[in-house]
C-alpha cells in the first residue's frame, strides 16, 4: 500500500489523533509533516478501568502503536524541551518511544522565537491572531527568511554559534528597541539548544530516504497533518491561520514523499464545527446551543486549555476541504455529541451581501461577512455510542450522515461515536 495522507477538514481538533490511531497495526510509519507543539491530539485507548488517555503535541500519533515507526518530518518545527518532556512522559507510562526518527532538516524553535510570538501577539492587541504562543510563526518565518536553525546544525558547535549570532543580530534589535524586552545572549541560546544534541543524535536521519525504502518494501505510510485546512497558510482564513501547509500538498513538501506515491487522502471532519483563536467563523453559536456543544463535546483545547468556539456543521467548508485536499474518504467524528438535540441545522451555503454563495468566497472580507443559510434535520435521542455498523444507527442519525456525505462530495468511511478507539462505526476499510 502506498502513502496515505490524513488531514483535518475544518479549523483543527477534528479528532485526527484518534483517526490515525484507528488505522492501527497495519501501518508501518506515521509521519508528522507540519506544525509543532501548537497541535494537541487526544487519544483514548482501552475501555472501562483500562481506559487510558494520552495527549500528544509533537510526537506523531503512531507512537502509541507497537511496531509502528513514528517520524518527525522535515516540515515540522521542534521545541526540543517539549519533545523530550513528551518522550519522558510516555516512557514513564510504559510506552516504547525507541523507534522515533527525526528529520535532519526539521527546524528547531529557538527561545527567542517563543518570546517573539508572545510579544507580537500582545503588540497586535485587538488584531491578534490568538496563537498558541509556542513560537511557531516566528520559526517558520525564519525558515523562509533563511535564518532558521535546523536539527543538523545542533551537531556542529561552530555552525550553530554562527547561525544564532546571525539571527540575533536582527532579533535583539527588534526585541529591545520595539518591544522593550531584554536582548538574548548568543552563548546562552547555543547552550540551551546544544543541551539536547547528544540525546537527539541517534534519532536523526534522512527521513525522506527512509520513507522511500519503506514504501519500496510495500509498507503503509501515513502522513499525519497537524492543524487543518482552514488554518493552512495558503488555503485557510488568512491571516487567522497557522504558519505551515496543513493541507494534503504540505504532506509532500513536509516529508519528502512525492505526490505520485500517495494513493489516498483521508480528511477528518467533526459533525459540527469548532475553532480556537481569532478569525471568521460563519456558523459560530454564541448562545446556549454553543455552550451545549462545548460542554457535551468537551471542547476545551488540548494544548492551551482555551474553550473552543462552537457552531453547526458547515457543508461549504466540507466541500472546500474535498477540493483543496482531493479527499478520497472522510472520517466523521463526534456524531454522539449531537444526540438529544430535537433538530440539527447544517449550513448549506452563505449569504454575502444578499448574494448566495455555494462555495467559499475567495475574498476574506466577504467570508467575514458570510451569513449561514441553514437546512434543518430531525434529531435523535437514542444512545449511539455502542453502534459499530451503519445499521446500528437510528434512522435520523443515518439521514444526517447521508445528507452530509452528499454535500461534502466524498464518502464517509468511518463515524466516531465516542472518544475511545473502539467507539467507531466502520463503513469501509480505510486501508483497503
Ligand atoms: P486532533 O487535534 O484533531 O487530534 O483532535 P483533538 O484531540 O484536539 O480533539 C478531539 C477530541 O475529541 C479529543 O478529546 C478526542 O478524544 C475526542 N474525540 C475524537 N473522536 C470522538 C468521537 O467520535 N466522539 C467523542 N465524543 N469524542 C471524540
Ligand atoms: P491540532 O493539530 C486548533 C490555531 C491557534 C491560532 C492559529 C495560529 O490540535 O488540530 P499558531 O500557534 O499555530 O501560530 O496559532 O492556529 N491552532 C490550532 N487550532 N487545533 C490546532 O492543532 C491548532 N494549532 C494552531 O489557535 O488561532
Ligand atoms: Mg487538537
Amino acid at each position: 500500500m502506498p502513502a496515505i495522507v490524513l488531514v483535518g477538514a475544518q479549523w483543527g481538533d477534528e479528532g485526527k489523533g484518534k483517526a490515525t490511531d484507528l488505522l492501527g497495526s497495519r501501518v508501518g510509519a506515521v509521519v508528522k509533516f507540519n506544525g509543532g507543539n501548537n497541535a494537541g491530539h487526544t487519544i483514548v485507548i482501552g475501555s472501562g478501568e483500562q481506559r487510558e488517555k494520552y495527549a500528544l503535541h509533537l510526537l506523531p500519533s503512531g507512537i502509541l502503536t507497537p511496531g509502528c515507526t513514528p517520524i518527525i518530518g522535515n516540515g515540522v518545527v521542534i521545541d526540543l524541551g517539549v519533545l523530550f518532556q513528551e518522550i519522558d512522559g510516555l516512557e514513564a507510562r510504559g510506552v516504547d518511544t525507541s523507534k522515533l526518527v527525526v528529520s535532519a532538516s526539521a527546524h528547531v524553535i529557538a527561545p527567542y522565537n517563543r518570546t517573539l510570538d508572545q510579544v507580537t501577539e500582545r503588540f497586535l492587541g485587538k488584531s491578534k491572531i490568538g496563537t498558541t504562543g509556542r513560537g511557531i510563526g516566528p520559526t517558520y518565518a525564519d525558515k523562509m527568511s533563511r535564518i532558521g536553525i535546523r536539527v543538523q546544525d545542533l551537531f556542529d558547535r561552530d555552525v550553530l554559534h554562527a547561525k544564532v549570532t546571525g539571527a540575533l543580530n536582527l532579533k535583539n534589535q527588534v526585541l529591545v528597541k520595539i518591544y522593550n524586552r531584554k536582548a538574548f545572549d548568543v552563548d546562552a541560546v547555543v547552550e540551551e539548544l546544544s543541551a539536547f544534541a547528544e540525546r537527539l543524535r541517534p534519532m536523526v536521519t534522512d527521513t525522506s530516504l527512509l520513507l522511500e525504502q519503506m514504501l519500496d518494501r510495500g509498507e503503509t505510510v501515513v502522513l499525519e497533518a497537524g492543524q487543518a485546512t482552514l488554518l493552512d497558510v495558503d488555503h485557510g482564513t488568512y491571516p487567522f491561520v497557522t504558519s505551515s501547509n496543513a493541507t494534503a500538498g504540505g504532506a509532500c513538501t513536509g516529508s519528502g514523499i512525492p505526490p505520485t506515491r500517495i494513493s489516498r487522502v483521508i480528511a477528518v471532519v467533526k459533525a459540527y464545527t469548532t475553532r480556537v483563536g481569532e478569525g471568521p467563523f460563519p456558523t459560530e453559536l454564541l448562545d446556549e446551543d454553543g455552550d451545549r456543544l462545548r460542554n457535551v463535546g468537551a471542547e476545551f483545547g488540548t494544548t492551551t486549555g482555551r474553550p473552543r468556539r462552537c457552531g453547526w456543521f458547515d457543508a461549504v467548508i466540507g466541500r472546500y476541504a474535498t477540493r483543496i485536499n482531493g479527499v478520497t474518504d472522510f472520517v466523521l467524528t463526534k456524531l454522539d455529541v449531537l444526540t438529544g438535540l430535537p433538530e440539527v441545522p447544517v449550513c448549506v451555503a452563505y449569504d454575502v451581501d444578499g448574494t448566495r454563495h455555494d462555495e467559499l468566497p475567495v475574498n476574506q472580507a466577504e467570508f467575514a461577512r458570510a451569513k449561514p443559510i441553514y437546512e434543518t434535520f430531525a434529531g435523535w435521542t437514542e444512545d449511539i455510542s455502542t453502534a459499530r455498523t451503519v445499521t446500528d444507527l437510528p434512522d435520523n442519525a443515518r439521514r444526517y450522515v447521508d445528507a452530509l456525505e452528499k454535500m461534502i462530495k466524498a464518502p464517509i468511511s468511518a463515524i466516531g461515536v465516542g472518544p475511545g478507539r473502539d467507539e467507531t462505526v466502520t463503513v469501509s476499510d480505510l486501508l483497503d
